[in-house]
């Protein structure tokens, strides 16, 4: 198959990232004897560097004409000063919001080579298999209205019922494919926004008897995700309170560097991104750990591209890497050596070598 993927590398490790996962892909197109036209265009903090635009017309324009989209992640000290048009983060809302891609999916799967390396429990973190369905292009990231002056500020909660009944669909069915259960999680206690999030996912669950539904506070599901993560299947949720359990279920895997997502709507069509951001204390110094960004890459071969084996030689890969005991630095245990981006990169291009040879 012939493939047009639009690469963003954005800033401070999300170059170090994509690039292995560009590798990756490059590797798997090799082996399978498909096409993928590589494009590179600039967001976030370069984009502003170079014509003071965090997501430039090119880039749009690039992306509209590509299957897929690659994201490393933007972002960092130089730009945090801007003004909010001209933040790098301005840019990755903008191509979220601009391509309607209102469906985040963000796995988190212990793998039992890095149960040493969370910090929970040996017996907490195993056996955790979940998704968070992360509502991504409403609520208080975009509403209107918003305004800062030197004494006040405001930012509006506002969702509506069609933003709320399509991402409850998407998770209704995707708890569907998976063990049955759907979590949602609001602050119905105390916002009308929740209260209304709460009426349509009761409404919904008519339409799927086979899955058991519980609603939960957003409160207490952040205390049960570090004491009780494996009790959860799928987790649907708002877009701030996604942003916020993702990076807080990333510990239960060990490492934020391990955590891929989607980031998509109905016809597939998507942003392939990691969760983590642009690690400036790490930039530049090949220490990012690229596994998220290239499980990132496993999702859209799957996702966007029907490419199931392809993509399950990519985790598979990237699991016997960790197998072996090949860790980057943010996974580091007692008695393991650290590898750097570009050499646990090289393992995971062996690592594909060798499964195709076997075949
Ligand atoms: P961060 O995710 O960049 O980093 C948090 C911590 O995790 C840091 O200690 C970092 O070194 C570590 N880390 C993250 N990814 C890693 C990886 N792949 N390998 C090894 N270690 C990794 O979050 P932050 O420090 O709060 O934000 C830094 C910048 O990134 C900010 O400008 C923020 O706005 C931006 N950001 C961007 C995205 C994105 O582009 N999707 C996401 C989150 C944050
Ligand atoms: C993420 C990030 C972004 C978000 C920021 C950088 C705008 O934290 O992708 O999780 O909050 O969505
Ligand atoms: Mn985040």
């Amino acid at each position: 198959m012939e493939k047009t993927i639009t690469v963003l590398p954005g800033d401070g490790i999300g170059p170090e990232v994509t690039e292995a996962a560009v590798k990756v892909l490059q590797t798997i197109a090799k082996r399978f004897n498909h096409t993928f036209n590589l494009h590179y265009e600039l967001i976030g903090g370069a984009a502003i560097d170079d014509c003071e635009n965090p997501l430039p017309e090119e880039t749009i324009k690039q992306c509209s004409q590509s299957d897929a989209i690659l994201l490393g992640a933007v972002g960092g000290p130089k730009w945090d000063q801007n003004p909010s048009h001209l933040r790098p983060e301005k840019g990755l809302l903008a191509i979220r919001k601009h391509f309607g891609l209102y469906a985040n999916i963000r796995p988190v799967k212990a793998i039992p080579a890095l149960l040493d390396s969370s910090p929970l429990k040996k017996e907490v973190a195993e056996n955790v298999d979940l998704v968070i369905v992360r509502e991504l292009t409403g609520g208080l990231y975009f509403s209107e209205p918003r305004e800062k002056s030197h004494d006040h500020a405001l930012d509006t909660l506002a969702y509506s019922r069609t933003e709320i009944e399509r991402i409850v669909d998407t998770a209704f069915q995707i708890a569907r494919s998976r063990r049955g259960k759907l979590a949602s999680v609001d602050k119905a206690n105390v916002l009308d926004t929740s209260k209304l999030w709460r009426e349509i996912v009761e409404e919904k669950r008519q339409n799927y008897p086979d899955v058991e539904l519980e609603h939960m506070l957003v409160d207490s599901t952040a205390m049960k995700m570090i004491t009780q993560p494996s009790a959860f299947d799928v987790i649907v949720t708002e877009n701030m309170f996604g942003d916020i359990l993702s990076d807080e279920a990333s510990v239960i895997t060990g490492s934020l560097g391990m955590l891929p997502s989607a980031s998509t709507r109905e016809d597939g069509f998507g942003l392939y991104e990691p969760v983590h951001g642009s690690a400036p204390d790490i930039a530049g110094q090949n220490k990012a750990n690229p596994a998220a960004t290239i499980l990132s890459a496993a999702m859209m071969l799957r996702e966007a591209f029907q490419m199931e084996t392809e993509a399950a030689a990519v985790e598979e890969a990237v699991f016997n890497v960790l197998n072996d005991g090949n860790f980057t630095g943010d996974l580091q245990v007692e008695g393991k050596r650290v590898l750097s981006t570009t050499e646990w990169t090289a393992k995971v291009l062996e690592e594909l070598d060798s499964e195709f040879v076997s075949d």
